[in-house]
């Protein structure tokens, strides 16, 4: 069983995507066992995107993060990295494919609506970054 962190970025917050995010990786067959609605302190944007500062589009992404409310969850599920990842499609949106997320509703690698872990140990790293243990709710799933 794994766990992966997932955000809909303030472009899906205010375009109303919160709800179809979730539901599409619901349906899929993963579980949201950890939710909240926040705004992002600088400090914690430049830990998340860490691998990022020194690219040309950093500081952007940083002020952009930081602009508008985020909804932030952990997914579990077999495979859930992957399964997360496949769902929401290819960082750049105009390569993402229809019927991902990003395929089905957008076209700009800078508001690409999601972000979701690449990786193992990513997925551990942020998982812990944005939620403490406390916030990690456990309830059985029914498919
Ligand atoms: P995300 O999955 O949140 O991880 C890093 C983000 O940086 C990525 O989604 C994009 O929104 C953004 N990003 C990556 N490459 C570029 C780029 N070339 N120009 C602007 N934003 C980018």
């Amino acid at each position: 069983m794994e766990r992966t962190l997932v955000i809909v970025k303030p472009d899906g917050v205010q375009r109303g995507l919160t709800g179809e995010v979730i539901s599409r990786l619901e349906r899929r067959g993963l579980k949201v066992v950890a939710l909240k609605m926040m705004n992002v302190s600088r400090e914690l944007a430049e830990q998340h995107y860490a691998v990022h500062k020194g690219k040309p589009f950093y500081d952007g992404l940083i002020d952009y993060i930081t602009s508008s409310p985020v909804v932030v969850m952990i997914v579990e599920g077999k495979n859930a990295i992957k399964a997360v990842r496949n769902t929401v499609g290819a960082t750049n949106p105009v390569d993402a494919a229809p019927g991902t997320i990003r395929g089905d509703f957008a076209m700009d690698i800078g508001r690409n609506i999601v972000h979701a872990s690449d990786g193992p140990e990513t997925a551990a790293f942020e998982t812990s970054l944005w939620f403490s243990e406390d916030e990690i709710c456990a309830y059985t799933r029914n498919t």
